[in-house]
This record gives C-alpha cells, structure tokens and sequence, in this order.
C-alpha cells in the first residue's frame, strides 16, 4: 500500500532569489494539501544528519554546506500516491533535465539547488517528517 504523505523542503538558493511564496503556490494548485510547514535553518549537523544516506557520494560535503547556508522552508505534504506524485511533480533532480513547468524546471539553478527536495518512499517520508515536526505540529 502506499501512502499518502511526502516532505519536502524548499532550498536555500530558491529562497534566497524570493521563489517561496511561488513554489507553494504551485504545490497547492497541484492539489497537494499542506499538514505541516515552518521556515527555519540547518546547521551544517543537521544537515548532514538530514543527508546521512548520502554520506559516502562526493557531493555530500558541497550538499551540506548548501543546505546549511540560509533559511529553508520544511512541509509535510498529503495527496493520494504522494511520493510519485510529487516527484513527478516537481520533476527530475537535475533542474536541466525536469519536464517543463516542474517546480525544479521553474525554479532550480543547478543540481544541488535545485529548488526543492522531495522524500524517494514512504519511509523516509516518516522519517524526514519527524526530523522538522513533532505530531502536535500535523493539522
Ligand atoms: P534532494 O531531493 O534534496 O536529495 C538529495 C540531493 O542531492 C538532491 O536533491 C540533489 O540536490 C543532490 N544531488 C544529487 N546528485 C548530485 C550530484 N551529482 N551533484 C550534486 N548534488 C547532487
């Protein structure tokens, strides 16, 4: 069975060039419903902690370090098939490669900033929700 919750977060570079308020727009009008959300900033720990799986990749230092260079928007997401249907909606994780009109084709400005991360299974869903929210946080 899957789920229906992902988590996603809006990066530091997307933000930083004002694109929040434009990318939860478009998640709202993508019929995903917003259960939880809070702009706050990792710390390069917490960030590394977030991106522990990807701890051996060679990308995993530069990933950190951006993560934790200014503030961030965390959200838990609910639609029906939520995973899939939000990675397809915010499309492929090089912004050059996304389908047209994605949020990281709209918004993304390189691999690592690309706009928006988007849970890969319902397990991490749960995970990565938990590490930004407590239960009393969920609507
Ligand atoms: P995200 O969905 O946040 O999950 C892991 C992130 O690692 C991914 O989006 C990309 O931003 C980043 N990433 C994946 N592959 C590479 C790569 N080859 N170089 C730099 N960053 C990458």
């Amino acid at each position: 069975m899957t789920g229906n919750i992902t988590f996603t977060m809006i990066k530091p570079k997307a933000m930083e060039n004002g694109n929040m308020g434009k990318i939860i727009a478009q998640i709202i009008e993508g019929g995903f419903k917003i259960k939880a959300l809070k702009l706050t900033t990792l710390t390069k720990e917490q960030a590394m902690e977030f991106y522990a799986v990807h701890k051996e990749r060679p990308f995993y230092d530069g990933l950190t370090d951006f993560m934790s260079s200014g503030p961030i928007v965390a959200a838990i997401l609910e639609k029906e098939n939520a995973i899939k249907a939000y990675r397809d909606f915010i499309g492929a994780t090089n912004p050059a490669d996304a389908a047209e009109g994605t949020i990281r084709a709209n918004y993304g400005t390189s691999i690592e900033a690309n706009a928006v991360h988007g849970s890969d299974s319902d397990e991490n869903a749960q995970i990565e929700a938990g590490f930004f929210f407590s239960k009393r946080e969920w609507v």
